[in-house]
């Protein structure tokens, strides 16, 4: 497989887990599934609570490896590299954004961004600059001495979402990223996430319940019975 333009492709992957220590059937969760993303282009992902949702995305993004099929990250099969190897490609290549921000708690904002610049190569010089001028495109630059503790679960969101895209990614992976908001602050979050994403260019790999957060995307597509299918 692979040869096209796509930034990223799943080509028949499937994933089980293994039984229990006590026994039992190990666990089906994916079959057979094909995804491809082309460079700029949003995928929104539904399905069911426990229909492997977040097991999709950690796939796509070398976070775990699959069981069958093959994962390619522009012209690199991910099942062939090391762990160093993906970890590079992680930092430099891919953004993330999970349910909680996960922000490092002893670090304030500007900390947190400049850290994962730092990850992807920058200088401390280069990450201080690059993390001033992300915050203030999400808003915070009134707020760049505040730790995580210091700040509200929308503007934490918003410092993951620029750590998240700080190094200027090809991808952002985000998995339920306003499911912990409110509804004010998950319509200003979703809205941020949006222009940025557009404004970089960056593809966007998007797990939501929300139908109309899915519908800013180019294409839906929702998990039953292991399988994806396009809803819209
Ligand atoms: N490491 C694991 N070991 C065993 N089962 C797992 C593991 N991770 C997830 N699962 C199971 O896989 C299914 C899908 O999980 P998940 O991908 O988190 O679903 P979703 O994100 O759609 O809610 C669930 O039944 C979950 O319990
Ligand atoms: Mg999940």
């Amino acid at each position: 497989m692979k040869k096209s333009t796509d930034l990223l492709q799943l080509h028949r992957v499937s994933k089980s887990f293994p039984a229990t220590l006590r026994g039992g059937e190990p666990i089906h969760i994916l079959e057979s599934i094909d995804l491809a993303i082309a460079p700029s282009r949003a995928i929104a992902i539904t399905g069911n609570s426990g229909s492997g949702k977040s097991t999709l995305l950690q796939i796509a993004a070398g976070l775990m490896s699959c069981n069958g099929g093959e994962v390619w990250f522009e012209d690199q099969l991910l099942g062939e590299l090391d762990s160093d190897a993906l970890s590079s490609l992680r930092s430099r290549r891919m953004g993330f954004i999970f349910q909680a921000s996960l922000l490092l708690e002893d670090f304030t904002a500007i900390e947190n961004v400049e850290i994962a610049a730092m990850i992807g190569g920058s200088t401390k010089a280069e990450a201080r600059s690059k993390g001033r001028d992300i915050l203030d495109l999400v808003g915070l630059s009134s707020r760049l001495s505040h730790r995580p503790d210091q700040l509200s679960g929308g503007e934490k969101q918003r410092v993951a979402i620029a750590r998240a895209l700080v190094n200027e990614p090809a991808i952002l992976f985000a998995d339920e990223p306003t499911g912990s908001l409110d509804e004010g602050n998950a319509a200003m979050v979703e809205e941020l996430l949006f222009s940025l994403v557009k404004k970089k260019g960056v593809a966007l790999l998007l797990v939501t319940h929300n139908l109309a957060f899915a519908r800013r995307c180019d294409e839906i597509q929702r998990i039953s019975d292991r399988t994806l299918e396009v809803i819209e």
